[in-house]
């Protein structure tokens, strides 16, 4: 989460058993290398993730009509910064600093970025929002496709910006149709900001999850008081997308600044990433000024919290989903496998009971004593073990066959570890 995910917050999510990411995207070669030496000193050999954008094609750069417009909303435009670091030194930087997983989102790294990410021994999550970006993304040698439904905080990671509002798919629909289309594990993001969610996403294919604005609140992430209370309890219909920001579509709190953009006479935002500079300029908090900071929040923010009893520390999993028959296993069963890191979660627990519980068959609800939840479909095969790492079955379950699945550094994602 670019501007939200210092190596404290990365930290709390591996100590939960979770991997940790940091969204580079705005940063320079030096503050990509801090900040990973800074989640080892925190983390030590814990997995984390670092995430760039792929450069869109180069738009038109003639911003007359926003510079205008923005004048119009009061404040004063600070001078035009320089380019700032471009997307090879940023991708060498991460490159440079082994993180067990390179995401991508905008579009797909070339076949040269790919072998030296691999070469490195990173595995490559790119992010998809169609089948056909899921296919293409998995041709180009992608490890995982980190599916992101059109209720998610933040960016729409569409490859072609102009297609974004058009792109507009929710999980639901999305995450079945791309999991039947590729062989690669497949990470579900999008408003999931709970046990059901999980245990939904996991019924639709998915691997693992991705949370976003369900972490923005924990302490670690550090976003300003004003924010985090525009959060809370927010319902599903508070947030909209919008171009204002960035010129990329992304989706947040409907703020007077966004709604200034929808008004009539607004030009259209210029495109990324000259919006996206021009915007930066214009400092936030003036007097008698819109206010420009973004607020971004995806339609579970509701889901959100400052309990850290409660809270999510999910981050992005990267786990395989396996097809497999085992003696007395349900006919043809599916076994989804997921780590769903919780911090000592008892509601979040509950949450993940009844929705397994109500997406029947999908019969298995084990969730550790610590921090690692797994669900399966199967039977119980011998006693319930309790301790971290291991799966209780719960009121209602009737089965528990489980296996943790983590994703070790350099390589691609793996099945392994206990099973009990
Ligand atoms: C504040 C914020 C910043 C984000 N920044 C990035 C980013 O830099 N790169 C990226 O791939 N996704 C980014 N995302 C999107 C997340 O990766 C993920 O798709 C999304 O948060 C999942 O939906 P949710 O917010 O409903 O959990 C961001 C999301 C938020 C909320």
């Amino acid at each position: 989460m670019a501007g939200a995910c210092p190596p404290e917050l990365a930290a709390a999510v591996a100590a939960a058993g979770g991997m940790g990411a940091a969204g580079v995207v705005n940063d320079t070669p030096e503050t990509i290398a801090g900040w990973a030496a800074r989640f080892r000193a925190l983390a030590g050999p814990a997995p984390f993730q670092l995430n760039l954008w792929v450069p869109d094609p180069p738009a038109d750069d003639d911003v007359g009509l926003q510079t205008a417009y923005l004048d119009t909303l009061g404040g004063t435009p600070a001078p035009a910064g320089g380019p700032g670091p471009s997307f090879d030194e940023q991708l060498a930087a991460v490159v440079a600093a082994r993180p067990t997983v390179v995401s991508t989102i905008m579009g797909l790294l070339t076949a040269e970025q790919v072998t030296a990410v691999h070469g490195a021994g990173c595995a490559w999550f790119a992010t998809v929002t169609t089948r056909a970006e899921a296919v293409a993304a998995q041709r180009a040698g992608a490890d995982a496709v980190v599916v992101q439904g059109m209720e998610a905080g933040g960016h729409r990671g569409t490859a072609d910006p102009a297609d974004a509002e058009a792109v507009s798919v929710g999980l639901l629909a999305l995450l079945p149709w791309v999991a039947d289309a590729v062989d690669v594990p497949v990470v579900a993001a999008g408003a999931v900001g709970d046990g059901r969610a999980l245990a939904a996403a996991l019924t639709l294919g998915a691997s693992a999850v991705q949370v976003g604005t369900a972490l923005l609140r924990s302490p670690e992430a550090g976003i300003d008081e004003g924010w985090s209370a525009r959060l809370d309890g927010l319902d599903p219909t508070g947030t909209t997308t919008t171009r204002a920001y960035t010129g990329r579509l992304a989706r947040g709190i409907a703020t007077d600044f966004v709604r200034a953009w929808t008004l009539p006479g607004a030009p259209p935002p210029a495109p990324y990433p000259h919006q996206r500079r021009l915007v930066a300029r214009y400092r936030a908090g003036e007097p008698g000024a819109v206010d420009r900071v973004n607020l971004w929040a995806g339609q579970a923010a509701g889901r959100a919290t400052t309990d850290p009893r409660r809270r999510w520390s999910a981050g992005c999993g990267a786990m395989r989903r396996r097809c497999c028959r085992e003696p007395g296993s349900v006919p043809g069963g599916v076994h989804h496998v997921v780590e769903l890191p919780l911090l000592g979660a008892v509601d979040e627990r509950r949450d993940l009971v009844r929705g397994v519980d109500q997406h029947r068959p999908l019969g298995v609800a084990g969730v550790a004593d610590g921090d690692l939840a797994v669900v399966e479909y199967g039977e119980l095969h011998g006693p319930p073990v309790r301790g971290p790492g291991r799966a209780t079955p719960r009121h209602g379950a009737q089965i528990c066959c489980a296996r943790a699945v983590r994703v070790g550094h350099g390589g691609p994602p793996d099945v392994s570890a206990a099973s009990v």
